[in-house]
């Protein structure tokens, strides 16, 4: 992790579960969290609860299924910290009637590539001017939304985030 200190990093879907933990955890270890979430309210809490723990963060909103939002983000983040080392993929969705491939409604499937393939890849490409030399990127969704996007070849630094929900993928972008 001392490696990792000074470092700026950007976690999607921040407000709360595992990219709350995320961005508290880096946090800890001095990393500047902006963190990402697409309704403000939801987003500057979380950013304001993180600050009392004396953390070093910023709220951005970043919608994964929003153009707009996403370049707004990344102008913003062009205008106060001008770069970005670490690019955290943890927003994501599960929709209602998503399942097997037998049975899972078209619908809920589309909904689900919208955001957690679609947006992520937006978000990625989107973020790539901003990525410092030595980038690391993460992400924290499920296997089978990897499956889904073998292009999104991502170097992950695995000990930024435990559990077996983490898939480390070891490509550069
Ligand atoms: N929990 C598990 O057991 C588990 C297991 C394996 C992998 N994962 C992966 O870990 C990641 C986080 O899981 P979690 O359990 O913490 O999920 P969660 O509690 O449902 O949180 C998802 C986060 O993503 C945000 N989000 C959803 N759609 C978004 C969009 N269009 N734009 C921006 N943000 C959006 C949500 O924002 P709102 O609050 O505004 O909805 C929320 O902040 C996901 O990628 C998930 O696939 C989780």
């Amino acid at each position: 992790m001392q490696a990792l200190k000074n470092r700026i990093a950007l976690v999607t879907g921040a407000n709360k579960g595992i990219g709350f933990e995320i961005a508290r955890q880096l946090g800890e270890e001095g990393i500047r969290i902006l963190v990402g979430a697409r309704d403000p309210h939801r987003g500057e809490a979380a950013a304001a609860e993180l600050r009392s723990k004396g953390l070093a963060v910023r709220y951005v909103q970043i919608d994964l299924t929003d153009p707009v939002t996403i370049s707004d983000a990344v102008a913003d983040i062009e205008a106060h910290e001008k770069r970005l080392d670490i690019l955290i993929n943890n927003a994501a969705i599960t929709s209602a009637g998503d399942g097997a491939p037998s049975a899972a409604n078209i619908e809920a499937v589309r909904r689900t590539f919208d955001t957690n393939f679609f947006g992520t890849l937006a978000v990625t490409q989107s973020v790539l001017s901003l990525l410092s030399d030595r980038p690391q990127a993460v992400s924290s969704m499920s296997p089978a939304d990897w499956a889904l996007s073998p292009s999104l070849a991502i170097r992950i630094q695995s000990s930024v985030a435990s559990g077996s929900s983490v898939i480390v993928l070891r490509k550069r972008l």
